[in-house]
Order: structure tokens, then C-alpha cells, then sequence
């Protein structure tokens, strides 16, 4: 079984994910998670976003994901980055990285292997159109941008970052995420959509729960 929580930015897509994969006791995938991991990457290395990235490279970044205790770990060429991946550099930059088709076809690559051999959920914003268009069951989240920043500031609790540049990189990344050409973020036809503005993440995840027989 396959299911797919594509979504605008801070919508609690990985929230959701996470519950669903405990109460069917599946595995999860955050698809967001290896982009940012890549991007952290390509940084360190100095590596910008214009240039393109050849097999000799992608054969030096080994990425793996662990879902544990209702914890999802990140690890690159060993390192555990699960916080690192969340910095501001990353997160500024990540969309314009994700846009290229050699870094999206990597991530393909290692989201279709890990559904080779258990049933998955998977968040991210192409899940459902594009990487695993035949999924059992897909979602997608959406809310007010004001709503989202607010939700985000909130989960990062540092006073000094301001609400209004967080409200900024939500929207300059939705808008590129939105408008690139391959894989663009957007609501599969036969996706369930939920707006989030005014639920709790009980509600949001009941609603989640009537859609899928198990
Ligand atoms: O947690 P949040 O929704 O803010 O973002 P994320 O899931 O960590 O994804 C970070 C970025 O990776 C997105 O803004 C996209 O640029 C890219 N991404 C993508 O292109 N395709 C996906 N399936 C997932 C993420």
C-alpha cells in the first residue's frame, strides 16, 4: 500500500504522515527530507544551483531515512543531518536546488526502492502526480499563508526570527515550487484535499482516517 501527502508548505503534511504510519504500522518517507539533504550537501561543496550535477557526484551523496519510535532520523554519508537539513540556508535554498531534474530523479530513484518492499507513506508536493502516481490513497493539504507562517514560527520558538521573514521564504518557496516546470506542486485529480486553516491535527487526521479502508 501506497499513500501520498502532497501540500503548500507547512501544512503538517510530516505530522500527518507520521501518525498514519504508526496507527497502520507502515513505513514513512519525507520526500522534502532528500532534497534539503542534497542541498546541504551541494552547499558544503559549493556547488550552486545553476550548475549541473553529473553521476560521478550523486555517486559521492549516500542518503538514508530511518523511522523509529515515531521519530524520522536523516542520515548523510553517515552523518545524522535530521537538524541541520531544517537551517535557514537550506531552506532558502532548497527549492531552487529541487527544480533541477538529475537531483529529482535521484530522489525518484531512492522513494520507488523504498516502496519496493513495504507499504509507505509519503509526504511531499509531487507525490501523488508524479512519483507514485498509482498510489492507494492521496492527499492534499492546503492553507491560508498567514495561518502557515504563524503555525511555523511557532514550531521554530526563537523570538529573534521574525514572522514576517518566515511568511517570506513560505512564499517565495511555494511560489517556485508552484511554477517550475517539471513536477510542479499542484493537486492530483484524484487527490482527497483538506483545507487545514481552521482544524486541529486530530481533525485533520481523522478526516485522513475515514478516507482509507484498511
Ligand atoms: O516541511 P516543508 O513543507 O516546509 O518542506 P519540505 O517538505 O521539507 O520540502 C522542502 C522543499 O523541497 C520544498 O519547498 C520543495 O522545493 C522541495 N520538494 C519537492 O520539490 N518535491 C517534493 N516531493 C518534496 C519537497
Amino acid at each position: 500500500m501506497i499513500i501520498a501527502i502532497d501540500g503548500e508548505a507547512s501544512t503538517g503534511k510530516s505530522t500527518q504522515a507520521k501518525k498514519i504510519a504508526k496507527k497502520l504500522n507502515i513505513n514513512y518517507r519525507d520526500s522534502g527530507a532528500y532534497y534539503r539533504a542534497i542541498t546541504l550537501y551541494l552547499i558544503k561543496n559549493q556547488i550552486n544551483s545553476k550548475e549541473t550535477i553529473g553521476n560521478d557526484l550523486f555517486s559521492k551523496i549516500d542518503i538514508s531515512q530511518k523511522f523509529e519510535n515515531e521519530s524520522l532520523f536523516i542520515f548523510l554519508n553517515g552523518e545524522n543531518v535530521t537538524s541541520k537539513i531544517r537551517g535557514h540556508k537550506v531552506s532558502v535554498n532548497v527549492s531552487e536546488y529541487a527544480k533541477k531534474p538529475e537531483i529529482r530523479n535521484f530522489v525518484y530513484k531512492l522513494l520507488r526502492k523504498s516502496s519496493e518492499l513495504t507499504s509507505i507513506v509519503v509526504d511531499g508536493r509531487d507525490i501523488g502526480t508524479v512519483v507514485f502516481p498509482d498510489a492507494d490513497y492521496k492527499f492534499f493539504l492546503y492553507a491560508i499563508p498567514e495561518i502557515r507562517a504563524k503555525r511555523r514560527h511557532k514550531e521554530i520558538n526563537d523570538e529573534s526570527v521574525k514572522i514576517e521573514s518566515i511568511a517570506r521564504e513560505i512564499k517565495e518557496r511555494d511560489d517556485t515550487d508552484s511554477n517550475r516546470d517539471i513536477a510542479p506542486l499542484k493537486k492530483a485529480e484524484d487527490a482527497h484535499g483538506i483545507d487545514v486553516s481552521y482544524l486541529t491535527i486530530d481533525q485533520v487526521f481523522e478526516e485522513i482516517l475515514q478516507k482509507i479502508i484498511i
